[in-house]
């Protein structure tokens, strides 16, 4: 059975209320950092930890922490970044809804070691019922004195808000979430200026993912040696994992990062193997925007050695054999799947969040979608492979931000891994159709 840091009390019933919260050891952590621990010794341990950003990127939070500029006389924001729209990623909203006081706490705790007296949720804006799950727990922090003027005496204030997201992926961008918080379009900014130096109203922002927030707990808890013990090589701790697709027992897991790929796939304590008996032919595991993994390189690398749940593990061998383990959004494709198919779902999905600044984004996108659709609707031809390949190189690295990247690998993956399945839409038309939509082909219309 693996550790849990995370999730080890969301079962307990009530704990979404402070009272049960606080009587399972909540906020500890803030009355050990507020009273014992200087703001630096906190940031210290997150180091120590090595914690990585739970967001998608896993950049190392208490290296990101350390780039914050101190300017004399301006405020310091932390924004928690409860976007949470990739497909296939539904860790975060789990996480608020089970036990907001979690993300409550960790909040305060790394607000404190920041320097931030006013912080904010940002939370998407269709997690709504989420969102008042949260307000309530933020307002029995208040009622209790965790939050506001004087924090438990130690002379420390802080305000908490939260803010309904825009609606939009992109909002998720940690540079558009700063220009959705100003009340403007969600559109990234060019970067440099980073925001630890120049975010939220041109003052020095960090933006952490709500997992990445809510480790902050038990690693000033238990400190960060001990954390920094639990998981494999650079990756540390635990991970919130959201399973779905072809799963016996889809949900969200915490798991120790170094789990082998195969275990938690087919062990039951995990996702209990592929569902009705299927064999498993392709896996993307760490939400839409990573490459896929056709069935001989989920649970091996291409060297023979064991997949693992680690950074590391997952990306071996490069985007040639290997992948990402992203947001942790992991998505099981059995064998009777089409894999033209969900590339063209996927591709769908990012022309239609692309915010149109950068034309490779705006343009490549929409194309990359209309060629997917006509081969996935039977009306598709043989150069339309390799022109997805050519709009994806024209893509990948030439945009504002890293939604492109997003649109392009996916795509670039399934070509390279599943390119047969591409050229079968092509050469049997009909039988693609049928398969995919039921109708014969000439009843197809390419909408
Ligand atoms: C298009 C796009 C959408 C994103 N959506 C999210 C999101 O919903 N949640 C999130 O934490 N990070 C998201 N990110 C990553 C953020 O920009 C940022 O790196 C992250 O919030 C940092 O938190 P972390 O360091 O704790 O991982 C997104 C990035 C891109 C390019
Ligand atoms: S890459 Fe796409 S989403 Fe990102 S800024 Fe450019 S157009 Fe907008």
């Amino acid at each position: 059975m693996g550790r849990k840091l995370l999730l080890e009390h969301a079962n307990v019933p009530g704990i979404e209320t402070f009272e049960v919260y606080r009587r399972n050891g909540g906020y500890r952590s803030v009355e050990k950092a507020l009273k014992t621990m200087s703001p630096q010794n906190v940031v210290e341990e997150v180091q120590a930890s090595g914690l990585r950003g739970r967001g998608g990127a896993g950049f190392p939070t208490g290296m990101k922490w350390s780039f914050l500029a101190k300017p004399e006389g301006v405020p310091r924001y932390l924004l928690c970044n409860a976007d949470e729209s990739e497909p296939g990623t539904f860790k975060d909203r789990y996480l608020m809804e089970k036990i907001p006081h979690l993300l409550v706490e960790g909040m305060i705790v790394s607000s404190y070691a920041l320097g931030c007296n006013q912080s904010y949720i940002y939370i998407r804006g269709e997690y709504m019922w989420v969102l008042e799950i949260v307000e309530k727990a933020i307002a029995e922090a208040y009622a209790n004195g965790f939050l506001g003027k004087n924090i438990l005496g130690s002379g420390y204030d802080l305000d908490l808000a939260i803010a309904p997201g825009g609606g939009a992926y992109i909002c998720g961008e940690e540079t558009a979430l700063i220009e959705s918080l100003e009340g403007k379009r969600g559109n990234p900014r060019i970067k440099p200026p980073f925001p630890a130096v120049k975010g939220l109203w041109g003052c020095p922002t960090v933006v952490n993912n709500v997992e990445s927030i809510a480790a902050v707990v038990p690693i000033v808890n238990d400190g960060g040696a001990e954390y920094a013990k639990i998981g494999i090589g650079k990756s540390t701790g635990t991970k919130l994992i959201s399973a779905c697709g072809n799963l016996v027992k889809p949900g969200v897991y915490e798991i120790e990062l170094g789990l082998s790929v195969e275990e938690f796939i087919y062990s039951d304590e995990w996702c209990g193997g592929i569902a009705n008996g299927k064999k498993i032919k392709a896996c993307v595991p760490g939400g839409s925007s990573v490459p896929i993994l056709p069935a001989n390189l989920i649970t091996k690398t291409a060297e023979g050695t064991d997949r693992l749940m680690s950074y590391e593990s997952l990306a071996e061998g490069g985007f040639a054999t290997g992948s990402m383990l992203g947001s942790g959004g992991f998505i099981v494709f059995d064998e009777d799947q089409c894999i033209v198919r969900n590339t063209w779902n996927f591709a769908r999905f990012y022309a239609h969040e692309s915010c149109g600044q950068c034309s490779p984004c705006r343009e490549g996108t929409g194309w990359m979608e209309k060629v997917l659709r006509r081969l996935e609707h039977g009306q598709g031809h043989m150069h339309d492979i390799d022109l997805l390949a050519e709009i994806n190189k024209k893509i990948e690295g030439n945009t504002i931000c890293p939604l492109g990247d997003a649109a392009a690998w996916p795509v670039a993956a399934a070509i390279r891994h599943f390119r047969e399945e591409f050229e079968w839409h092509v050469t049997h038309p009909d039988e693609a159709v049928k398969r995919n939509f039921g109708i014969a082909s000439n009843h197809m219309p390419l909408v």
